[in-house]
């Protein structure tokens, strides 16, 4: 079981190991408005762990130069979660 930390919401929420964290939605403040990578809603920063994500895809790192994201943001509805406990704020 994997856990992610939400700076805003200050809570931890477990997830799947290997989970998309689009996971997230309904469990925390984190707006996931489509889903699939194309609306920007999810865009967040990865604190801490960031080691325990995959690596963000070809379509991830296009989509992230589109919305002219900063180091360390992700689309986390793209964001695959590996294991172990990371930090996220948004
Ligand atoms: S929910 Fe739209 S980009 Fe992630």
């Amino acid at each position: 079981m994997a856990r992610v930390y939400i700076v805003n919401d200050d809570k931890w929420i477990d997830v799947a190991d290997g989970a998309k964290l689009i996971a997230l939605q309904d469990k925390s403040s984190i707006l996931f408005a489509c889903g699939e990578g194309v609306c920007g809603s999810c865009l967040a920063t990865v604190k801490e762990g960031g080691e325990n994500l995959e690596d963000p895809t070809d379509y991830e790192k296009q989509m992230l130069q589109n919305f002219g994201a900063k180091p360390g943001q992700r689309l986390l509805c793209q964001v695959i979660i590996k294991k172990g406990d990371v930090k996220i704020e948004q």
